[in-house]
């Protein structure tokens, strides 16, 4: 693995190619979806061995809903699996688990398991792992910005007061670290809207294989190119350099100060 202080500290992932997967070997699209929730364990793990911070995966789409019946019904029972299953790997690796999305139309058979996670982890301090659940990017911006407009309504919040930074003060990401690197898997180069707002400065990543063979070999590929590359938020590559500089010379005046 490249440097450990070029780690992002909030990755988000849009898992698919999960029915392409199965197609592939003649098995049924539910099997890439298996498949994939391994993944899925095997990626959580590496990534709080590695010291993640935060880690959000879009597992259900606010579209998804749209799917054959037998899909959505099999993709439910997964995470119901999925939520009792991976109970203790979160209970002893101090994992909080967070949903985003509209989870309220989930059936109570992922609901509940759902609900009593995200109790039983709030106070864990390692990693957080969000799932996207019935969740579109648009959806969570409008359900921000009714929000918005209810304070303004009920005389909390003056127009003038909002900005860019108070507008993700009311997103569901609010909570996490800044979105630094957001992969897709399958070799598609789309967002599908998840995290229109929070991706405004996320490196982005493209990733030929399908979910199901992505595991922690993956990541860490994907983790040194992140490393490698240059984040200039809107700034000059000169620029960063001179800031790069004076917080080396800050950080040796601390050194003096030390001895
Ligand atoms: C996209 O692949 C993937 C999904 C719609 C579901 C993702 C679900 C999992 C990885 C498993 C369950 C989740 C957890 C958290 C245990 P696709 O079906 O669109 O693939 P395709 O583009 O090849 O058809």
């Amino acid at each position: 693995m490249s440097d450990p202080r070029r780690l992002p500290r909030h990755v988000g992932i849009i898992m698919d190619g999960n029915g392409r997967w199965a197609q592939l070997r003649g098995r049924d699209r539910i099997e890439g979806h298996r498949e994939g929730a391994r993944s899925v364990r095997d990626v959580t793990r590496a990534a709080r061995q590695l010291g993640l911070e935060a880690l959000t995966l879009y597992a259900f789409s606010a579209q998804n809903w749209a799917r054959p019946v037998e899909e959505v019904t099999g993709l439910m029972q997964l995470l119901c699996d999925y939520l009792h299953d991976e109970r203790p790997e979160l209970m002893d690796n101090q994992i909080r688990l967070e949903a985003i999305g509209d989870v309220e139309r989930l059936p109570p058979h992922v609901r509940a398991p759902l609900d009593a996670l995200r109790a039983d982890t709030a106070h864990h301090t390692g990693m957080t792992l969000t799932l996207a659940l019935s969740y579109g990017g648009r959806e969570s911006i409008a359900r921000a910005v009714r929000s918005i407009a209810a304070d303004v309504a009920a005389g909390k919040l003056a127009p003038a007061d909002i900005d860019a930074d108070r507008v993700s003060s009311y997103l569901p990401t609010s909570r996490l670290p800044p979105l630094d690197l957001l992969v897709r898997t399958s070799g598609e180069q789309r967002i599908s809207n998840f995290m229109l707002w929070e991706l405004a400065y996320a490196e982005l990543a493209f990733v030929d294989c399908m979910w199901p063979d992505f595991r922690r070999q993956q990541l860490y590929a994907v983790l040194d190119q992140y490393a490698a590359r240059e984040r200039r938020f809107g700034l000059t590559s000169h620029q960063l350099t001179e800031r790069a500089e004076l917080s080396a010379d800050d950080s040796d005046v601390e050194l003096h100060l030390d001895r």
